[in-house]
């Protein structure tokens, strides 16, 4: 693949070019402003020039699995290169991984890869995942592959968790040394933002002749990352999973990038049409080529090209680049809104101690999270998400010293019953089209919404299922979408 020449100036013209960043609700005012959309970290918002170009590609869209026909080259030919692309972003050697394409995100791709682990070394029975994970970089392990045990993170003298702990790490593989099959680590925490020490663990992990699967859902966008060619290889990473909605493409699919010989040393996890050289009526014989050997089926063939063109793009501007552009905006919301002693942020905040990327998670004291985020939507237009991130096991972690505070009239039982209804926190998550402009709106709301906390909380009551809403202004008024309403007035004959 040939190498890429950055071009930092590109990101300015790049920034602009995202569908949705001009999309106009109605607020509970009336007033009609731009949405400001602070949720990348749950999905990002389409790039303009990856939209349009899979747009020039459907012209030549077929079946990557066709072989003669001119559309059928041009598919398989650019869908070769989809695979290539990824392996070039995460800096895999080609010679030692292959990329697949699976499932809708990361979940799909983590699940396969803790059958995969599993199968690989079917005598050892543990898996170390850390208590920031998000559930699909945990559920799966249970599932899948055997006992989990949550590392600790690393305390500050603040009391604020850290990233993980590589004492603890190590303790747990002395521990349990022989029985660990692979370390499960997020990159970036989904709720905090804090960055993990991906090649500090993989070192680690490896000396325990242990293998690192990295969850890169929002390692991927945020940060550059070098798989392989370490000078001391034991700070490789052995796989890696992302995923396409988080990477600037909705609709694209989930990618795993993992160390070929694991793979050709089981039976692939997925069976079925594209993956095989010989079906017989009694046996069949599996291709030992990549990525045809885990790719069962039609894949996704324009999402992935999409997918390749937005990391190209972003490869163009510099991840480098990137990363830094960004941690200037999260250090500075986060250094904004601790100015304000009513906001309370999570995780530990001295930069000089834990760097971040992508997402601060906080609350406003004496606020639900819930009633929050509805003022910041309906008063604010700002796009913000709340609850527990699907991150309870940590969200606990961060938040129970409030929790149990604020609610210190009910009884264990109490708590442990309403715990949904009561534990969560709002999350601000940036991305690339984020400028200091939102930043700014962000904390004007904050502002705003803590100075006026009683006058905002009497105009909202809780539904049945625990939402807070509005009592007057209703979304359905005017910021409706409705795709039936579109044909109804487009497809007249
Ligand atoms: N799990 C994704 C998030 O963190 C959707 O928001």
């Amino acid at each position: 693949m040939k190498t890429i020449k950055t071009q930092p100036s590109l990101l300015s013209k790049i920034q602009n070019d995202f569908i949705g960043l001009d999309t106009v609700y109605t607020l509970a005012d009336g007033s009609k402003t731009p949405r400001v959309y602070l949720d990348s970290t749950a999905s990002t918002l389409m790039m303009g020039k990856a939209y349009d170009l899979v747009e020039k590609f459907l012209d030549h869209y077929a079946n990557s699995h066709s072989l003669l026909h001119f559309s059928a080259k041009i598919s398989t030919t650019q869908y070769q290169w989809a695979h290539d692309r990824v392996l070039s972003f995460l800096g895999a050697d080609p010679e030692i991984y292959t990329c697949f394409f699976t499932g809708s995100g990361t979940t799909a791709g983590i699940n396969r890869l803790a059958r995969v682990f599993r199968d690989y070394q079917p005598d050892k029975d543990v898996v170390l995942v850390s208590v920031m994970e998000h559930h699909s970089n945990d559920l799966p392990h249970r599932k899948h592959s055997g006992k989990v045990i949550h590392v600790k993170l690393d305390n500050h003298e603040s009391g604020q968790p850290g990233c993980l702990s590589l004492t603890d790490l190590e303790l747990n593989l002395k521990k349990y040394h022989g029985r660990v099959n692979y370390v499960a680590i997020t990159g970036i925490s989904n709720v905090t933002g804090i960055i993990n020490p991906i090649h500090d663990i993989a070192e680690l992990a490896h000396k325990y002749d242990t293998n690192i699967l990295i969850d890169g859902a929002q390692t991927a966008a945020h940060m550059p990352v070098k798989m392989s060619g370490h000078s001391n290889s034991d700070r490789n990473i052995d796989a890696f999973v992302f995923s396409g909605h988080k990477t600037y493409v909705p609709g694209a699919p989930g990618v795993v990038v993992c160390r070929k010989d694991i793979l050709l040393a089981i039976e692939p996890e997925e069976v079925g049409g594209g993956m095989v050289e010989n079906v017989f009526i009694d046996h069949y014989e599996i291709k030992n080529y990549f990525p045809d050997r885990e790719e069962a089926g039609t894949p996704n063939i324009p999402g992935a090209i999409a997918l390749a063109t937005a990391i190209e793009i972003m490869d163009r501007i510099g991840m480098d680049v990137i990363y830094k552009e960004e941690e200037e905006l999260v250090n500075t919301a986060m250094l904004r809104m601790l100015e304000n002693p009513d906001v309370i942020i999570y995780g530990e905040t001295d930069v000089c101690k834990c760097t971040r990327a992508g997402s601060i998670s906080f609350n406003i004291k004496d606020m639900h999270h819930g009633l929050t985020a509805a003022i910041l939507n309906d008063y604010f237009n700002i796009a913000v998400r709340n609850e527990c991130f699907c991150a309870h096991p940590y969200v606990k972690e961060l938040i129970l010293d409030d929790m149990l505070e604020a609610v210190s009239d009910l009884t264990d039982e109490e708590i442990e019953s309403n715990y949904k209804l009561l534990a969560g926190m709002v999350r601000a998550s940036f991305g690339l089209y984020n400028k200091m402009n939102n930043v700014e709106s962000l904390i004007n709301a904050l502002n705003e919404i803590s100075k006026r906390k009683k006058e905002f909380s009497n105009k909202y009551h809780v539904d049945k299922t625990g939402n807070y809403v509005h009592n007057t202004f209703k979304m359905e008024d005017e910021n409706s979408f409705s795709i039936t309403d579109i044909l109804d007035k487009t497809l007249i004959i």
